[in-house]
């Protein structure tokens, strides 16, 4: 690491979005430290791309307590931290354990929640400074086949939104990213890509980190990838009843993926 590089942290960098993300960032000149509970893959990642790893689950605030106090020991400056770490839920409120849906609340929104506090002091250290929150669009619509996972990122979604504006008087940027379908270990989006006429709405990890990239060097507050996908939280916001009374319905998500079950966001 160059003493003119600056550090970002990024959580779930041992796979996906998350990965490739931790790829663009290192290719736009940040030092990266990759946190993450698979050892072997953040070690393979971190050898390609010449970051730091951290052991590291989120959904533990003891955990993030530690990490945190050892990263910032060797970095006491942060200048991006990314709260991207996230699991389904595998199920609806009816069919997932309880287990995992509490896991689910645990890593997807409290996990982002221990992960700030953790490394505010570094953030503050290293302003300007940004926090990016992955969230989904599955935040922002109804999604019955998979409410754990939905209500997981509506929660996360409103932590980011209201984060904002708690973090602009310290100086410190807030990026809301909502992703549609992507393709990934976690969200695999089998029944999209196994439609021919539906793969070209699901994006891989790589095209994605870079739209997140650019979103950071642009000083972007919130986006939607793909922007076309923004007409479901839109509509959900103006027509409730209606959204939910069509999605109960019929079976629109299936096509569009507005998340439907655990697997496929
Ligand atoms: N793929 C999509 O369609 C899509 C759409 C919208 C939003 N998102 C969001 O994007 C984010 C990344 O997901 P992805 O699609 O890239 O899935 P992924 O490939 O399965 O990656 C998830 C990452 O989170 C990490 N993780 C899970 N639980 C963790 C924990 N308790 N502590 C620390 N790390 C943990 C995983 O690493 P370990 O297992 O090694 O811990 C992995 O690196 C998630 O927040 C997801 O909700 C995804």
């Amino acid at each position: 690491m160059s003493s003119e590089q600056r550090v970002a942290v990024i959580t779930g960098a041992s796979s996906g979005i998350g990965a490739a993300l931790a790829g663009s960032l290192s290719r736009r000149g940040w030092h990266c430290v990759l946190l993450a509970r698979r050892a072997d893959r953040l070690n393979q990642i971190a050898a390609e791309i010449g970051a730091e790893i951290e052991i590291c689950d989120v959904s533990s605030a003891a955990a993030v307590s530690e990490t945190a106090a050892r990263v910032l020991e060797h970095h006491p400056a942060i200048g991006l931290l990314v709260n991207n770490a996230g699991i389904p839920s595998h199920g609806s409120f009816l069919s997932a354990s309880p287990e995992r849906i509490e896991q689910v609340i645990r890593t997807n929104y409290l996990g982002s929640v221990w992960s700030l506090r953790a490394f505010l002091p570094g953030l503050e250290r290293g302003r300007p400074s940004g926090v990016v929150n992955i969230v989904s669009v599955a935040g922002t619509t109804v999604v019955p086949d998979a409410g754990p996972y939905s209500a997981s990122k509506h929660a996360q979604l409103a932590f980011s939104r209201a984060l904002r504006a708690e973090l602009k008087p310290l100086g410190i940027s807030v990026l809301t990213v909502n992703p549609g379908p992507v393709t990934t270990e976690g969200f695999p989006q089998t029944r999209l890509i196994n439609k021919r006429s539906m793969r070209w709405t699901v994006l891989t990890p790589e095209r994605i980190a870079e739209k997140i990239a650019r979103a950071i060097a642009r000083g972007k507050s919130e986006v939607v990838f793909p922007r076309w996908m923004r007409i479901a939280g839109i509509s959900t916001a103006l027509f409730p009843s209606t959204v939910t009374r069509v999605v109960a319905r019929g079976d629109p998500g299936r096509d569009v993926e507005l998340p439907k079950d655990g697997e496929g966001e």
